[in-house]
């Protein structure tokens, strides 16, 4: 992995991906963020699904620019974030992440300069990334230290997140050592059931491709969460107190106290895009 020389920054990105769509992936996504802000964070949620933007549905926004627009209408990066409840800041991708391998060099800087201004400005970004075996998708997560791999109980999403793994594991810039996965078991009915999906999906990323993953937590399945999306009011903001508000909250809480994280120098935003974009040109 290609290293910034001598930057580091104490911005953490997360990417959330899944092997099969429709998992909980942006629900998740939003509420951790909102989660996270209850703890004190600055968070921005990057929307890197290329389809229907729905972090713009969840939370009733309709941002004006996306990424690229900080290239080709010379946009600022502080007239491309949109401002979510609780301060919640999110960019949109827009189609423009796809195209970011062709861009030439002075473009590449212009939008490193003008991302890592992110850097002093959050303290977490949040990468909703698309679901699947996508150039765009495994890209995000070679690139990310940090993974978030939504699961639920359904046999097809644990065999699709193992494709996931299995396909990022072929890639030659992935060195499992260098990066921390942590499973999310969504839509479960038992802390039992969220305990096995991750169980079941370890034994075999452990044994046919020598990746360990880490286990995070667990959200039961709860029909508050659609009926929140519907009325774009995060259930982590309408029933603070709820029990999957708590779960999300503890899954917040071991990502802010993960000790491992602290370890590593971080890239920022900077450092992932820029990775981004080269493994994106490698593999064109
Ligand atoms: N824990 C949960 N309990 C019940 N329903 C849930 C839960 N998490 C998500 N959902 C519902 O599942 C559906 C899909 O959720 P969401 O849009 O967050 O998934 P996604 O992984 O982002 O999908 P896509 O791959 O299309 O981007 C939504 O209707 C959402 O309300
Ligand atoms: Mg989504």
């Amino acid at each position: 992995m290609q290293r910034l020389d001598g930057y580091s920054s104490p911005l953490r990105v997360l990417a959330v991906t899944s092997g099969k769509g429709g998992v909980g992936k942006t629900s998740f996504s939003v509420n951790l963020a909102i989660q996270l802000e209850k703890m004190g964070k600055r968070v921005l949620i990057l929307d890197a699904d290329f389809g229907l933007s729905n972090v713009e549905v969840m939370l009733g926004i309709r941002p004006q620019y996306n990424i690229s627009d900080l290239i080709y209408k010379q946009k600022n990066i502080s007239d491309i974030i949109t401002e979510g409840p609780m301060n919640i800041g999110f960019i949109s991708g827009g189609s423009g992440v796809q195209d970011l391998g062709n861009l030439d060099s002075k473009q590449i800087k212009l939008l490193i300069s003008k991302l890592s201004q992110l850097d002093s400005m959050y303290d977490n970004i949040i990468i909703d990334t698309g679901a699947g075996i996508s150039d765009s998708v495994l890209e995000f997560v070679l690139t990310c230290p940090e993974i978030m791999l939504v699961v639920t109980p359904e046999p097809t999403s644990i065999t699709d997140a193992y494709s996931l793994l299995k396909a990022v594991n072929r890639k030659k810039e992935f060195i499992a050592t260098q990066k921390t996965i942590n499973v999310v078991s969504n839509k479960v009915e038992s802390e039992s059931e969220g305990m096995e999906i991750y169980k079941k999906l370890n034994a075999v990323a452990s044994k046919f491709l020598n990746i360990q993953l880490e286990y995070i937590g667990y959200i039961y399945h709860d029909r508050n969460i659609a009926k929140a999306v519907i009325e774009q009011n995060p259930i982590t903001i309408t029933e603070p107190k709820g029990e999957t508000a708590r779960l999300i909250f503890g899954i917040a809480d071991r990502i802010v106290n993960d000790k491992k994280y602290e370890e590593q120098q971080g890239q920022g935003i900077a450092g992932v895009f820029l990775n981004y974009i080269k493994t994106r040109r490698r593999n064109k």
